[in-house]
């Protein structure tokens, strides 16, 4: 593909780190540390839809109000029609929930919309993209796992890209500006897959965040993803 896609053309690319890989207990002194990243993304898990618990739009709210960036949550949780639209209405940026998980994705997206967040769907490795094809316009992101989801530090799992590719171009072939997400191992040494695959928007918690300067690691991450664009 190449490089002066319309789509693409203005786009950087967005570096979200994940906050599941920072210290919870200072958790104010660890978002200071990423100023320069586009999004802090906020892994919220409930214990029944992962095998994992984190936390709620309570500690949400308190980052809202402590982060220097906009937040980017990512909701890992059992009836997200119920619960998503309470994380908009507490002001993050974008909401994102699991198409495994949701009920009626359109008509939440759309509530998610109305109030004033930016509406994303994500999708387990298992889980094909092809139904999301005509739902382009009913979201504003779409977050492909490239791990299980439920913990940090996993290993990127390569054969998730393929269906990223084929949603990159299909999304492209019909001129939609949405926004394409991995989430899991992403790091130095393989963002450069995916942003060839098409992703424009790339978490990292352990990249970032288990390193001594998160700044250095969020400006390597996005120079090496825009190097590698599709
Ligand atoms: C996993 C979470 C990820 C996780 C990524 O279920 O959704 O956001 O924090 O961590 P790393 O980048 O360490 O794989
Ligand atoms: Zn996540």
């Amino acid at each position: 593909m190449s490089h002066d896609d319309p789509n693409r053309r203005n786009g950087t690319a967005r570096i979200n780190p994940s906050i599941l890989a920072a210290d919870f207990v200072n958790m104010q002194a660890e978002l200071a540390r990423i100023h320069t990243a586009d999004f802090v993304h906020v892994d919220v898990m409930d214990n029944h839809f992962v095998p994992n618990l984190t936390f709620g739009p309570q500690m949400v709210e308190r980052i809202q109000a402590t982060s220097p960036v906009p937040l980017d949550v990512h909701l890992m949780i059992a009836d997200p029609d119920r619960w998503a639209p309470g994380y908009a209405e507490l002001g993050a940026a974008s909401v994102t929930f699991h198409l495994e998980a949701a009920t009626e994705p359109v008509a939440l997206a759309r509530r998610l919309r109305a109030i004033g967040a930016r509406a994303g769907v994500a999708v387990k490795p298992a889980t094909p993209v092809d139904g999301l094809f005509d739902l382009l316009d009913d979201f504003d992101q779409i977050l492909v796992m490239t791990v299980e989801p439920g913990f940090g530090g996993q290993s990127f799992m390569p054969e998730t890209m393929p269906k990223l590719r084929r949603l990159a171009d299909e999304a492209r072939r019909r001129g939609s500006q949405i926004w394409l997400q991995v989430d899991g191992g992403i790091g130095e040494s393989t963002i450069a897959q995916a942003a060839e695959a098409g992703a424009d928007t790339f978490v990292a918690g352990s990249a970032v965040f288990a390193v001594g300067d998160p700044d250095a690691a969020i400006a390597g991450l996005r120079a090496a993803a825009a190097a590698h664009r599709h």
